[in-house]
């Protein structure tokens, strides 16, 4: 790659700094590929964190989405949006789910799930509503999905924290039927199908269909977050259809309209109906511009065969990994599936994001010690070798420094 070794950050003295940046402006991509602003070229590893589902600049979705901005980019919610109707029946068929709410994000989305499983608690008389969460779980930054996220750095400092959660470890049956003999006022479940943030830690075909079997026992909601996970990352259109199961509530964003903000919460019967008029809206949700978004991105993806190439891509980019990584000292373990794969290291490894940009190659590195790949699902065979080539060096490298 043509990276050279020092960059200097853009000043930015009117941007608050919420986020700890790499000195690195990216100008304009095309496909699984980037560009910066002194010309250099990146990789795609990260498809803007599991958002870019069609990669950069893509031939079909541009003048798709042109064509709907000169057209109307958005209205109202006090009137029809068609293509709402549009995106949402897709959604549902895709889900076997029935009614869809539109937002512009995941927290959003989440936010709007956590209300539904209050209400649906509130309407069944239970008045302190409680719901299942997950140690290691992301769902968001507003005060409500912190609270629920089983992270204690994203909480810390914001303070008191929204009650009504109760929370336990992924993967483990017994511990939820404990909180099912020992809690009457839980509602509904929320987890992630696979965690994301969390470490790239997926739930158990196992699990999964265990705690759909408790929730139908006890009439709670299943929520599975599927706001990274889902879109077709994994191989198939939301992960959880790999468990062979159905949600009662589904939040979807990132790869929903390829990179125009787009969330959404899909719904089963049960849950389609607790919001009534008035209960919940948001002004940008749903707007043409986001559905177009949204319908275009799912069109291609049937229309390329996306899922299949998540699957095969995915599995190839594994295979390179565990292949180039094997029998190397501290490399813990790499999980996930599709394209939504994990490198566990048995050290902080941070430092990775830069070192990978510096080699050309866009990544994150999540949960301190996972390095994360959710990349386009457009990314090709040739493409995913070509990570696997920067990065398993780069690994190595870092593992043997440590090295007493
Ligand atoms: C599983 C999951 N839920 C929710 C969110 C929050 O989404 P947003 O950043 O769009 O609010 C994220 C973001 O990383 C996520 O991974």
């Amino acid at each position: 790659m043509n990276a050279p070794e020092t960059r200097t950050a853009p000043p930015e003295p009117h941007v608050m700094k919420t986020y700890g940046r790499l000195p690195v402006a990216l100008s304009h991509g095309r496909g699984c590929w980037l560009w910066d602003t002194e010309g250099r070229k990146y990789l795609d590893g990260l498809g803007g964190i599991a958002v870019n589902t069609l990669g950069h600049g893509h031939t079909r979705l541009v003048p798709a989405l042109q064509e709907q901005i000169a057209k109307l980019i958005h209205s109202s919610n006090y009137y029809h949006v068609p293509l709402q109707e549009q995106l949402a029946a897709k959604l549902c068929e895709l889900s076997g789910l029935t009614n869809v709410f539109f937002c512009s994000t995941g927290l959003e989305a989440n936010e709007a799930a956590l209300k539904i499983a209050r209400k649906f608690g509130h309407d069944q008389g239970i008045e302190r509503p409680e719901i299942v969460v997950y140690e290691k779980s992301f769902h968001g930054r507003s005060i409500a999905t912190l609270s629920a996220t089983g992270n204690p750095k994203v909480q810390a400092g914001f303070g008191p924290l929204v009650e009504g959660f109760v929370r336990v470890p992924l993967n483990d049956v017994a511990a939820l039927d404990s909180v099912a003999a020992s809690n009457p006022n839980v509602v509904a479940v929320f987890l992630e199908v696979i965690q994301g943030e969390g470490g790239v830690n997926p739930a158990t075909v196992e699990y999964l269909q265990a705690v759909r079997r408790i929730c139908d026992e006890r009439g709670w909601l299943l929520m599975l977050d599927e706001v990274q996970c889902g879109m077709g990352r994994t191989g198939k259109w939301f992960a959880h259809q790999w468990a062979g199961i159905l949600p009662g509530v589904m939040p979807l964003a990132k790869g929903l309209g390829s990179g125009v903000p787009v969330g959404a919460v899909v719904c089963g019967p049960r849950a389609a109906n607790v919001f009534a008029p008035g209960n919940h809206g948001t002004t940008f949700g749903g707007n043409p511009l986001a559905m177009r978004a949204g319908v275009e991105t799912i069109r291609i993806m049937e229309e390329d065969g996306l899922l299949q190439n998540a699957a095969t891509v995915g599995a190839a980019l594994r295979a390179g990994l565990e292949r180039e990584l094997a029998g190397v000292d501290g490399v813990v373990e790499i999980r996930g599936q599709g394209l939504m794969l994990g490198i566990e290291l048995a050290r902080n490894c941070g430092e990775l994001l830069g070192r990978a940009a510096q080699a050309g190659l866009m990544l994150s590195v999540t949960a301190d010690r996972v390095v994360r790949l959710v990349p386009p699902l457009i990314l090709s065979a040739d493409e995913a070798a070509q990570i696997v080539a920067i990065l398993a060096p780069l690994i190595k490298t870092f593992l043997a420094e440590a090295q007493p």
